[in-house]
C-alpha cells in the first residue's frame, strides 16, 4: 500500500518524508496534529478536524497556517495519490524550526506535515459486536487537554500499560474521581433511563470530532444526553460504557480493571449509536463493510 508524505510543499513516498532536526515539534512538541478518516477515497467529517487545527492553532499563537482550502487541497492530493481506499490521515502542524530556544523565534514558518496510511475500518466491526476492556488510569496530563498537542507522553505511557494489562484503552481518572476521557478516546456511560453521559466540553477533555458527531445523532433521534461528570464508581456500575474516536468509531466497553459492565456483554445502547455512526459514514462516504 502507498503510504505518502506532503512536507513543508512536496510530496513525497512517506519513506523519504524528512523533517528538521531543530523542529520545534521534535524538540519542544510545539506542535498540532489532527487525525481524519478516509474511507471509501473520502475525507469523513472533515471540516470539524479543520476547525479543531485552527482553534488550536490560535491557542498557541502560531502564524501562518495556510487556509482551509490549501489543507484540504493537500489533504485530497495525498488521498488520491496514494489510492488508498481506507486509510488516515494525520497532520501535523508545528512552529518552525530555529536555533533551539523556548522563546517564539522571530520570522519562523509553521512546518506543515501531513501523512496517509492504510487502515481497516473494519476490524472495528468484529470488536463492537465483542466488546472492548480498559483499565483505570490517573489522570497525569496538562491542564489543556482541549489542544490537540503533540505532548502525548502521558498518553503513550497510558496506553502501553493498558496494552501490558490486555485491555484496548485507558480511562483517565481525575485526583477528584471524574473519568475525563481514554489515552486516545472520549468516555461515555449510559445510565439505567437509557441516557447518555459524557464529561462536559472544557480543558480537561478533547473535543473529539467523533464525540460532536454521535451527540448530533443521539439528540437528532431522541436519545437523551447528559454532557456532566461522572466517576469511576459511577462508570463501574453502569449498565453500559462505551468510547468514541475517529479510529473507533463507537467501541462498547465490557470490562473496566477486573469488573465486568452490566451483563458483560456489549448493549442495546452503544450498538444502536453504532449502527447511527456507521450510517453517517456510509451517508457522508458510502462506506459498507
Ligand atoms: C485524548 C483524546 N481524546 C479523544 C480523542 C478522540 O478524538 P476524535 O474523535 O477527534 O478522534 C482523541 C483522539 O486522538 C484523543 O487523543
Amino acid at each position: 500500500m502507498p503510504a505518502r508524505a506532503y512536507v513543508n510543499g512536496q510530496y513525497m513516498a512517506l519513506s523519504e518524508a524528512a523533517v528538521h532536526v531543530e523542529d520545534r515539534g521534535l524538540q519542544f512538541a510545539d506542535s498540532l496534529y489532527e487525525v481524519a478518516a478516509v474511507l471509501n477515497g473520502r475525507l469523513f467529517d472533515w471540516q470539524p478536524h479543520l476547525q479543531r487545527l485552527r482553534r488550536g492553532a490560535a491557542a498557541l499563537f502560531f502564524d501562518g497556517l495556510p487556509t482551509d482550502g490549501v489543507l484540504t487541497g493537500i489533504a485530497r492530493r495525498l488521498v488520491a495519490d496514494s489510492r488508498l481506499p481506507d486509510a488516515l490521515l494525520y497532520i501535523q502542524v508545528t512552529r518552525g524550526a530555529a536555533r533551539r530556544d523556548h522563546l517564539f523565534p522571530r520570522d519562523v514558518r509553521p512546518t506543515l506535515v501531513m501523512t496517509i496510511r492504510g487502515f481497516d475500518f473494519a476490524q472495528r466491526i468484529s470488536q463492537q459486536s465483542r466488546g472492548i476492556s480498559v483499565i483505570s488510569l490517573p489522570d497525569q496530563r496538562w491542564a489543556r487537554c482541549d489542544i490537540k498537542t503533540t505532548g502525548l507522553l502521558p498518553a503513550v505511557l497510558a496506553k502501553q500499560e493498558a496494552k501490558a494489562a490486555g485491555a484496548f484503552e485507558a480511562m483517565f481518572v481525575a485526583n477528584d474521581g471524574t473519568v475525563t476521557e481514554g489515552s486516545s478516546t472520549n468516555m461515555y456511560m449510559v445510565n439505567g433511563d437509557g441516557a447518555i453521559i459524557t464529561h462536559p466540553l472544557s480543558a480537561r477533555i478533547l473535543p473529539g470530532v467523533a464525540r460532536a458527531t454521535l451527540l448530533k445523532l443521539a439528540r437528532d433521534n431522541h436519545i437523551p444526553v447528559f454532557e456532566r461528570p461522572f466517576t469511576l464508581a459511577d462508570a463501574k456500575s453502569a449498565p453500559e460504557l462505551f468510547l468514541t474516536s475517529t479510529t473507533a468509531p463507537v467501541l462498547p466497553i465490557v470490562r473496566v480493571d477486573a469488573d465486568p459492565i452490566g451483563q458483560g456483554q456489549p448493549g442495546p445502547v452503544a450498538a444502536r449509536l453504532a449502527g447511527l455512526l456507521w450510517d453517517e459514514i456510509e451517508r457522508q462516504t458510502n462506506w459498507r463493510v
